[in-house]
């Protein structure tokens, strides 16, 4: 029951109530209205509005409405948006560009020093980055980073695709060909600032170190997300085992346009496995 309404709803419900008092039957009101919202859901204080994110203003017609609060709201939008992104907020404390060492190895020197030129220059529907190669060197650390910092400096929203995580669902209703395909298909097409990781794990056959093959069903739904991204001028970010040229051998349409869509922030990286070193 009370899952059904969201934090924005309830917040709203509560504004509008306010709305309709007068004076005396707020203040009267004023201190519940507070204490109901003392714990906020996204733990961010502030007495100014009562953890509410909204404070009263008048309007220009002399009118009382509700404004954001000018302590809390932004704060609370960064928040909100990094809860519905996708990745764990444990995660984002261990993915940033302050914890990426940059001294580990030069190629770890190259991916932090990319990753910084990325976010300087970052514009928004504007080119996306890419990490490509080996398993340990940080990909998916640094490519977690860059997408944190777009929504808390750029004030971006980002989302995370976990390829492992989000292909068999994909593929099984793709295979089916019912409406809900489309319907599942449609946000990863559309929205802003979208990490896909791990592309093509799991899906391709190597031989003799190289990629020859990626399964026909794995690049049919790739190829409906990653084409209407590069129509849209949507930015992506991705990372990988198969560097772009491998991809391309196999598929040049999907590999084209990967490193058109990363280009120039697209990186090769190898090396020793930061996971296994010291083990
Ligand atoms: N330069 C670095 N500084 C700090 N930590 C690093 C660095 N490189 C890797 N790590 C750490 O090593 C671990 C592995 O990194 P990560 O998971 O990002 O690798 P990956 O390239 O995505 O690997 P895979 O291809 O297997 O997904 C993580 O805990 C990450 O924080
Ligand atoms: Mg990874
Ligand atoms: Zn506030």
């Amino acid at each position: 029951m009370q899952k059904a309404i969201t934090d924005k709803e309830r917040i709203l419900q509560k504004v509008g109530y306010i709305h309709h008092l007068s004076q005396s039957e707020m203040n009267q009101v004023r201190p519940n209205a507070v204490r109901t919202l003392s714990t906020p859901p996204d733990g961010i204080k502030c007495e100014k509005c009562g953890n509410t994110g909204y404070i009263e203003g008048v309007h220009p017609e002399g009118y009382e409405i509700m404004e954001p609060c000018p302590l809390c709201y932004e704060r609370r939008k960064i928040a909100r948006r990094l809860r519905h992104s996708g990745v764990s907020p444990q995660d984002y404390d261990r993915y940033t560009l302050a914890s990426f060492d940059g001294g580990r190895s030069e190629m770890s020197a190259r991916m932090k020093a990319l990753a910084e030129k990325y976010l300087h220059e970052h514009v928004t529907n504007g080119h996306g980055f890419g990490v490509f190669g080996s398993s340990g060197m940080g990909k998916t650390h640094i490519c977690i980073a860059i997408c944190q910092s777009l929504t808390r400096k750029y004030d971006e929203p980002h989302y995370y695709f976990s390829y492992r995580a989000e292909m068999p669902e994909l593929i099984k209703s793709m295979r089916s060909f019912t409406a809900e395909y489309g319907k599942q298909i449609e946000k990863w097409k559309t929205c802003k600032n979208l990490y896909i990781d791990d592309l093509f794990k799991f899906s391709g056959k190597v031989q003799n170190g190289r990629l020859v093959n990626i399964d026909q069903d794995d690049l049919k739904v790739m190829f409906d997300i990653i084409n209407a991204r590069y129509l849209n001028h949507a930015t992506t970010f991705f990372s990988s085992e198969y560097t772009v040229g491998d991809i391309s051998k196999v598929d040049g349409a999907i590999g084209s346009r990967i490193f058109e869509m990363v280009e120039p922030y697209g990186l090769k990286v190898e090396g020793e496995n930061e996971r296994l070193k010291g083990a």
